[in-house]
């Protein structure tokens, strides 16, 4: 109860003003998203986070429960926290993201975990790396809702990207902020990654790699000029006509990325000719 009076009032506000409408058909979406996990096409779901809008109890176990068809079905799930998961302090005291997704943030390399369950590490097959940090942190202030990947965690990154078992692989590192607008353009102050600048320079090394996240409610990539690692935004999967998601095919060193959107009632995924390369990408 202490939380309500800050930021879940506003939050809620928030959310009964039109948030909530537009994410009205959220669960008939994520519905039509398994068909592709189920399709036995796909290795691995990513979840850049924001799987709830208040970190309430009652939306965590929704959010739980939606999710499971991705969890039974063939493909590996990776998911990280997004700002609204962490809320508030109680959510962070009461662990409840790390209880309600227990089970799903296992690592491959524990002893590269240097903040609860994060850097979660994954290795599928010899080729492919997940590495997935937590940027989210509570925001008392009603009008904040940056974010901020502890250091020791970027500490963590910088070391595993060094390892022998790691670097012949490609990369994905995975964190819910954007360490970038769609322009390439910080995002601001009260919205945006705050070390967004030592997040970048920590992957810059990267040779063969992507950088995925979500929070801007924008489905883009983006190339920032020195830095390896092209980055992708998944957007939201489900809110209301700004649906959207990213499909890569990994072959060796090169990724392939399609744009998947929702076409009202199902979701298709765009041809490469739709989605060209970019200037200099790392697209074949
Ligand atoms: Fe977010």
């Amino acid at each position: 109860m202490r939380d309500w009076p800050g930021k879940r009032v506003a939050g809620g506000i928030n959310f009964l003003r039109g948030r909530g409408r537009r994410f009205e058909r959220a669960l008939e979406k994520l519905d039509r998203l398994t068909d592709f996990a189920n399709s036995g096409d796909v290795d691995l779901v990513v979840f850049s986070g924001d799987f709830t809008a208040m970190g309430t109890r009652a939306e965590f176990a929704t959010a739980r429960a939606a999710i499971q068809p991705f969890v039974t079905s063939p493909a590996e799930f990776v998911c990280v926290a997004g700002n609204h998961d962490i809320y508030t302090r109680t959510v962070v005291r009461e662990k409840r993201f790390e209880t309600t997704f227990e089970g799903l943030l296992e690592t491959d390399l524990p002893d590269s975990r240097v903040d609860g369950p994060w850097p979660t590490v994954r290795l599928l097959g010899d080729d492919v790396a997940v590495v997935a940090l937590n940027s989210a942190k509570p925001n008392p202030i009603p009008w904040r809702s940056s974010g901020r990947i502890p250091s020791v965690q970027l500490e963590a990154l910088g070391e595993i990207l060094q390892r022998s078992d790691i670097e012949g692989r490609f990369v994905f590192v995975v964190t819910h902020y954007a360490p970038c607008l769609a322009d390439g353009s910080p995002d601001t102050p009260t919205h945006g990654l705050e070390n967004a600048e030592a997040f970048l320079r920590t992957c810059a090394g990267i040779e063969r790699g992507a950088i995925l996240c979500g929070h801007v409610h924008q489905t883009y990539r983006v190339r920032i000029p020195a830095i390896g690692p092209e980055i992708f935004c998944a957007g939201s999967a489900t809110m209301h006509e700004l649906e959207g998601f990213w499909m890569y095919d990994v072959d060796g060193g090169s990724i392939a990325a399609r744009r998947g959107r929702w076409t009202g009632s199902g979701y298709e995924v765009e041809t490469l000719e739709a989605n060209p390369l970019p200037e200099g990408g790392a697209q074949e």
